[in-house]
């Protein structure tokens, strides 16, 4: 299905939250926290190059966490609640719409 640009433009708004950590998008590198280009499908804790993964994301990848839509909803809801002792120092997002409008802007992100 078509991702729906309005969604993908709030998204754009709603990953300034993450961008003291994390880019995305053309060119992009690892800051505190991994890059986020071609996230999705893939095992968590697996971005190349990147070496300040905490003990509990390695070990949800080779549990086998795959970012999925689903996947990452839960985890940007409540990380710790998902990987407890994971390194993102992130509250969460609260609300729905950040969630689904975050996920649709990585979405339709190039490489
Ligand atoms: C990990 C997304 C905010 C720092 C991750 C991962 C995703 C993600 C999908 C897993 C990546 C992987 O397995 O390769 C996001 C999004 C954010 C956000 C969409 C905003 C809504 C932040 C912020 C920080 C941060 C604000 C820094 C204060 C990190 C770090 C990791 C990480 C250090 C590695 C965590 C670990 O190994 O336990 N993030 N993040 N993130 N993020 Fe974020």
């Amino acid at each position: 299905p078509a991702v729906d640009p309005a969604l993908v433009e709030k998204g754009e708004k709603v990953f300034k939250k993450c961008k003291a950590c994390h880019a995305v998008g053309e060119g992009a590198k690892h800051k505190i926290g991994p890059h986020l280009n071609d996230v999705f499908g893939r095992t968590a804790g697996t971005a190349d190059g990147f070496k300040k993964y905490s003990k509990d994301m390695v070990k949800a990848g080779e549990e086998g966490l795959v970012w999925t839509e689903e996947t990452m909803a839960a985890f940007l809801a409540k990380p710790k609640a998902m990987i407890k002792r994971t390194k993102m120092a992130f509250a969460g997002l609260k609300k729905e719409d950040d969630l689904n409008a975050v996920i649709a802007y990585l979405k339709a992100m190039p490489e």
